[in-house]
């Protein structure tokens, strides 16, 4: 029994196909005429701005655009974009990317809001007001960044990613549309979709899911195991590419609610030491972790087998959960990610500090199983 729980949305979610070229009316709506896109070199490069810019004549003049996000933005990053927005007299940001492109502009408009140094802001809650508004728009589908109250961004001085998080941060709308990711290639398309399935999944078993998160996290479950092969394989399958984009955000806004676990800790410890993708450091210590947690709580795995599409039939709850675990590794090792980490260069003696990295991430908190420092190890040896 549930005695308490927080559940919030925040961002206006928008799908359709297209939709990203005919923005002029949600600008409107905002109340916005001066726009500051965010986005990276790729997204520049795919010629994906031209559209959405076209889009906005007549509604809103495009003051200035910042693509020299980096694949992990930093926080000199952040405050050059800042200044550039400021100095444009932007009065809107409009992120198109991946997670970095879309965090990069969360934590810009804290700078453009309330002027100051980024690192005056870090941490949980410290925002207490309204930004300017924002508009995201994905052309991934991982992060959920799109929906979700967070910014990750590395202090380069540190050598540190730092958090960023308040419900002030959740974008005010979320562009989804699938033409936009069309270009992503295949192993991107299965790394940044197998991490929003590991959000789904770890969402489902937190200490703090409730039943609003799990409904989004089992429906999204269920479409990542019915449509990512299709989207991995052919990326101009435009239906499965739409159930992704709407999959990815679903997980997101389910785990911004109810968080994460041991999966992202551990992940967190290997992308951050050895530079693995995220959703690739993900796809390989997902079955493990599954594994560790399951003993707790059996009857949520049961559940998460079911919405894999494993047929339970008068089955023990042991072998559906088995057979649920297997689904997840077998569709990550079908879109061709990797299975271990030898091969992602990680060497094992690395692994006891890795343990000790991960027993210290945020994102371990909320694990169902309280994890040792030397069960994290464990895991590790496992998916070594
Ligand atoms: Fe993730």
């Amino acid at each position: 029994m549930q005695e308490y729980f927080e559940f919030g949305i925040g961002a206006r979610v928008l799908y359709k196909l297209g939709l990203a070229s005919e923005l002029g009316p949600v600008i409107d709506e905002l109340g916005a005429q001066r726009i500051f896109i965010v986005a990276d070199k790729g997204v520049t490069a795919a010629g994906l701005l031209g559209p959405v810019i076209e889009g906005l004549r007549g509604n809103a003049e495009v003051v200035g655009i910042f693509d020299s996000v980096p694949a992990n933005s930093s926080v000199a990053t952040v405050m050059e974009g800042a200044a550039a927005a400021r100095a444009a007299g932007a009065d809107m940001i409009l992120a198109m990317g991946g997670g970095s492109p879309i965090d990069t502009a969360k934590a810009i408009r804290i700078i453009v809001t309330n002027g100051g140094h980024l690192l005056d802001y870090q941490g949980y809650n410290v925002i207490s007001a309204r930004l300017v508004p924002m508009i995201a728009i994905p052309t991934t589908s991982g992060t959920g960044s799109e929906v979700t109250p967070y910014a990750m961004i590395r202090d380069d001085e540190q050598n540190l990613k730092l958090s960023f998080a308040s419900r002030y941060l959740v974008p005010d709308v979320a562009i989804l549309d699938p033409l936009l990711t069309r270009s992503l290639p295949p192993t991107l398309t299965a790394a940044t979709g197998v991490d929003a399935l590991s959000h789904a999944i770890e969402t489902f078993v937190s200490t703090e899911n409730s039943s609003f998160s799990d409904g989004l996290a089992l429906t999204a479950i269920d479409m990542i195991a019915t449509h990512l092969r299709d989207a991995v394989q052919n990326g101009s399958d435009i239906d499965a590419r739409g159930q992704m984009l709407i999959a990815a955000s679903m997980a997101g806004m389910a785990c911004a609610n109810s968080y994460f676990g041991v999966i992202h800790a551990l992940s967190h410890a290997v992308g951050g030491k050895f530079r693995v993708h995220h959703g690739t450091a993900i796809s390989i210590l997902m079955p493990v972790g599954m594994r560790f947690n399951s003993a707790v709580v059996p009857e949520r795995y049961v559940r998460i087998a079911r919405a894999m599409g494993v047929n339970a039939g008068g089955r023990s709850d042991s072998e559906v959960i088995a057979d649920g675990i297997s689904a997840v590794a077998t569709l990550s090792s079908d879109c061709g990610l990797p299975t271990r980490l030898r091969d992602v260069g990680v060497p094992e003696d690395a692994l006891p500090e890795l343990a000790a990295i991960a027993l210290l991430d945020g994102a371990i908190y909320h694990n169902p199983r309280v994890a040792t420092e030397g069960e994290l190890l464990e895991l590790l040896r496992e998916a070594w």
